[in-house]
């Protein structure tokens, strides 16, 4: 049961990093204040295959609107839930505020919280990991 610890505290808002985890690469984005409004935007909302998560790929407390323990924090499973590619950074053409990530294999687009737009290969959200915050700047997943 491997953790790793996560230093935020070089990550500025609006960037996002990568992190290995378990073989799995973790995308870790800072959200800003717009982006966190632009993600409650209904024309976005409208597009998304599962803008509540009822799915349920993410732990009980990130099953929020943010889908993350802390909103200014992104942290998702990048692999994507159609075959297993790693989507790119590439903001969501519906709504750029709200940025998001492409998977270039078969173009599927998910929003800044990893949520996957309708009619795309993807079949689900990015899955959200185990995470909780050692104090204001590290994160701990697993
Ligand atoms: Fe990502 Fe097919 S593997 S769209």
């Amino acid at each position: 049961h491997a953790t790793r610890d996560v230093d935020l505290a070089s990550l500025a808002p609006g960037h996002h990093m990568t992190v290995p985890w378990r073989n799995w690469p973790v995308f870790i984005l800072h959200r800003t204040p717009d982006m966190l409004h632009a993600l409650q935007d209904p024309a976005l909302l409208s597009r998304l295959r599962d803008p509540d998560s009822r799915e349920r790929q993410q732990p009980p407390d990130a099953t929020n609107p943010w889908r993350s323990v802390r909103p200014q924090f992104a942290v998702l499973i990048g692999i994507c839930t159609h075959l297993g590619c790693i989507p790119n950074p590439r903001p969501v053409p519906v709504d750029p505020q709200a940025g998001g990530w492409f998977c270039g294999c078969h173009g599927s687009q998910f929003d800044g919280a990893g949520r996957v737009l309708r009619n795309m290969p993807a079949a689900y959200n990015l899955p959200v990991p185990p995470v909780r915050y050692l104090n204001d700047t590290t994160l701990r997943l697993g």
